[in-house]
């Protein structure tokens, strides 16, 4: 059964940054509601920032805002959009807007996948994980882009690895993210002149998520080949978030940060 709350909460002391890097600051974050969304969004929030977290499921988001705000002392309010739709991404842009005044920060997070061979993937199977995470990135950037311009903030695309060779029964899902990956580069491009920074964070496997319940017959046995030993944890997602939000990235855009323990080195050797 997926995982329907997050069952990890970070904690302070998983953080080396100091507490208050975010006050003041607001975050928009696609897919936040659960999974390792939920975790950046709530690493971003423990330094002083509020949040917005967006997705289809009004009753999941509502329970996770109400966890989040508990949980780190700062307001977190849900906004249901599908981001295939963009009137209903700009009406969650509108609600932040009215709440938060700004949006500094955004993570285009929202995504879909399940294991389909190309055989037995249906053209709109393909097409719905193609507009969940491509087109929906795309949705996302379009209709924040004038805010984040104006505040000089920050993206940050949550891509995989799983493009870099090819992995098999996820055409679908490596084709959308090589694009997210694309996608962040020509808007750091574009948009540095403005201040704007963008960057991926290519996650490896990450224990306790759904996408990973998805795919764990892919992943049976690796656990030991990892070259640091472990699993990927939803922390080590956050921590990687926080530093390319913070000030001290400041000259880091238009790059993909892999957070894997350099497991996609060690694929070459299976
Ligand atoms: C084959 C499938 C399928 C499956 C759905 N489809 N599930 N085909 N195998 N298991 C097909 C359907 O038959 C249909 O095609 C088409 O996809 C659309 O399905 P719908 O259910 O109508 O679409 P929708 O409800 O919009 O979305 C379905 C979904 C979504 C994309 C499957 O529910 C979803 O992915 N949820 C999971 C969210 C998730 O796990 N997020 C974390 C991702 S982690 P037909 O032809 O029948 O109309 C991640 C990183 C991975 O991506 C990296 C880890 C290492």
């Amino acid at each position: 059964m997926a995982p329907t709350s997050y069952i990890a909460p970070l904690g302070d002391s998983t953080s080396v940054f100091k507490g208050d890097i975010f006050k003041g600051k607001v975050l928009f974050c696609t897919g936040g509601g659960s999974g390792i969304c939920r975790g950046m969004t709530e690493a971003v929030m423990r330094h002083g920032a509020d949040a917005v977290i967006v997705g289809r499921k009004l009753d999941r988001l509502t329970q996770a805002a109400k966890e989040l705000s508990e949980a780190t002392g700062r307001t977190c309010i849900p906004a249901q959009a599908d981001v295939r739709q963009p009137n209903m991404l700009k009406d969650a842009v509108k609600k932040t807007i009215e709440k938060f005044g700004k949006i500094d920060f955004v993570i285009c997070g929202a995504a879909g996948n399940f294991l389909a061979p190309i055989s037995g993937l249906s053209e709109n199977a393909f097409k719905t994980v193609m507009e969940i995470d491509t087109l929906g990135t795309f949705n996302t950037i379009k209709a924040t882009i004038a805010h984040i311009r104006q505040s000089k903030g920050s993206y940050i695309h949550v891509s995989a690895t799983l493009h870099y060779k090819a992995t098999p029964y996820q055409v679908h899902v490596s084709s959308a993210k090589a694009a997210v990956d694309a996608l962040s580069a020509v808007l750091a491009v574009e948009e540095g002149p403005h201040g704007v920074r963008s960057n991926v964070i290519a996650p490896g496997p990450i224990g306790n998520t759904e996408g990973m319940q998805r795919l764990s017959s892919l992943a049976d046995g690796i656990g030991s080949l990892f070259p640091l030993g472990r699993v990927g944890e939803i922390k080590d997602v956050a921590n990687a978030t926080v530093f390319l939000f913070s000030e001290a990235a400041s000259y880091i855009t238009g790059q993909i940060v892999v957070v894997d323990g350099a497991m996609e080195h060690m694929r070459q050797f299976q």
